[in-house]
């Protein structure tokens, strides 16, 4: 490390959309100290690798991303581990890797600036304190914002699925206040989002007072977000089935800027799997909520999240999964191997799959995922819908943005800007994408 006080910044994140916004935040909090982000991770005065400790050796990754930033003249820049690795890891982290001087974990973010400076006086620091809801009052106004921004408005999780690691990293359960969601929601609108995505560990057990102290989950949340004037669009992830709410699926059939998409993840489609991962759902009462949506919004995409190879899963186990993928039929899908994570009670288990039928079990179901998907995005062909403009393409006055059913539109619109909602047939479409041509600009 240098001992003079940074002034660029880079910040790697890995995992989920909950640590790129708090990725964002962090870089928000940096230029309110006049730092800039530097063009390079390998010119950067402070690296900050902002990690995840889901799956395989998460671990492993960081302490070889920390080996690479030793520059040639033997220096390191000031390196700050954040995130999961850092809270399930702790101060073994710098024990292990002596060049890493902040260990930081995902609800002390806020006090970085301070742990910095300490950095400057030849300290090391490590603060995991699980304070809940201090970070966020102690962050920057938002800045500038893409059209598509993430909002976080819970954290935590109190589900202890026996497989996973978040309810001991990003600890208990907690919902962001009302009046300070509405008051930073107006400011990413204002600083030029058109879309919102309210993030959480388990986002649909938000819950808090409104204004006049009435109790809401997050529909009456998602509610008043649609009193917005130019939040156009407004989604939410990732939901635990036993929380999908009346309220929040009555929200789907009558609020308009909510998108007909919804990643509910279910695991496994063996009710004897579920059960052992302690999901506390069963596969019936899983597809009872898919139906009770498509009820009031018949269009809309369902996402999940599976795992293959959970301790104890036999054949006829993994059938179920693969019958419950066909019968669902999902627009995408995430599936992963199990994974043993220290201090969960799944890695103890017997009956511990061998890795090559966990292999074996992962291609057959990502094949089926992708037939799916390929048929989802093959029925949206010859069909107008909004796409709201998202980056740049590869070509000119190409743009790419996103359906209300998350799919990536290519649309060939010199005249546009990205940030526009156009009104596009759908021409062409392929496993990952889809192509459009714009037949008429929406009001933007
Ligand atoms: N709160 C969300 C998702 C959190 S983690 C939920 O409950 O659905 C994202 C996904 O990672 C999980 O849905 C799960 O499919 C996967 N995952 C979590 N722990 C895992 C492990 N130990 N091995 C493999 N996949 C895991
Ligand atoms: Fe992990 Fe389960 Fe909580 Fe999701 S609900 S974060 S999978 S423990
Ligand atoms: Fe990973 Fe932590 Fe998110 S473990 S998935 S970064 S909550």
């Amino acid at each position: 490390m240098s001992t003079d006080s940074p002034k660029t910044y880079s910040i790697k994140n890995y995992g989920c959309q909950m640590n790129v916004y708090d990725g964002e935040r962090m870089a928000e909090m940096f230029e309110s100290q006049g730092m800039s982000a530097a063009d390079d991770k390998a010119n950067a005065d402070l690296v900050v690798l902002n990690t995840c400790h889901i799956r395989e050796k998460a671990a492993e990754k960081v302490y070889s991303e920390i080996g690479r930033l030793r520059r040639k003249d033997g220096t390191s820049p000031v390196i700050a581990v954040a995130g999961c690795v850092a809270q399930a890891e702790g101060g073994e982290i710098s024990r292990r890797a002596p060049e890493v001087d902040i260990v930081v974990g995902p609800q002390a973010y806020h006090n970085l600036p301070d742990m910095v400076a300490a950095v400057g006086r030849g300290e090391r620091v490590v603060d995991l304190d699980l304070p809940g809801l201090d970070k966020f009052g102690k962050l920057p106004a938002r800045r500038k914002q893409p059209p598509s921004a993430f909002l976080t408005v819970q954290e935590g999780c109190d589900k202890f699925c026996t497989y996973c690691v978040v309810p001991y990293t990003r600890g208990a359960e907690i919902s962001r206040g009302w009046a300070e969601l509405i008051d930073e929601a107006k400011a990413i609108v204002n600083a030029g989002a058109r879309e919102i995505t309210l993030l959480g560990q388990n986002v649909n057990a938000w819950d808090g007072e409104d204004d006049k102290g009435k109790l809401q989950g997050l529909d009456g949340l998602i509610r008043a977000l649609d009193k917005i004037p130019d939040l156009r669009r407004i989604r939410y992830m990732t939901s635990h089935p036993n929380d999908m709410t009346e309220g929040l699926i009555a929200a789907h059939g009558d609020v308009e800027k909510l998108m007909p998409f919804l990643h509910l993840p279910v695991q496994s489609g063996s009710d004897r799997i579920l059960k052992a991962m302690n999901r506390s759902h069963s596969r019936d009462s899983y597809m009872r909520i898919l139906d009770r949506v498509r009820a009031v919004r018949p269009d809309i995409a369902f996402s999940g999240d599976f795992i293959v190879g959970f301790p104890g899963e036999s054949d006829a186990d993994f059938e179920d999964t693969l019958s419950l993928v066909r019968e669902v039929g999902h627009a995408q899908a995430y599936s992963f191997k199990y994974s043993p994570r220290p201090g969960t009670p799944a890695a103890d288990m017997s009956d511990q799959i061998p890795m090559e039928v966990m292999d074996e079990r992962l291609q057959r179901l990502q094949a089926q995922i992708v037939a799916d998907q390929t048929a989802f995005n093959n029925r949206t062909v010859g069909r107008t819908t909004d796409v709201l403009l998202e980056r740049p393409g590869k070509f000119a006055g190409q743009l790419i943005g996103k359906s209300p059913w998350l799919q990536s539109v290519h649309v060939l619109a010199p005249d546009l800007s990205i940030g526009d909602i156009v009104t596009v047939q759908i021409t062409d479409s392929g496993p990952l994408s889809l192509k459009g041509e714009p037949t008429m600009r929406a009001a933007a």
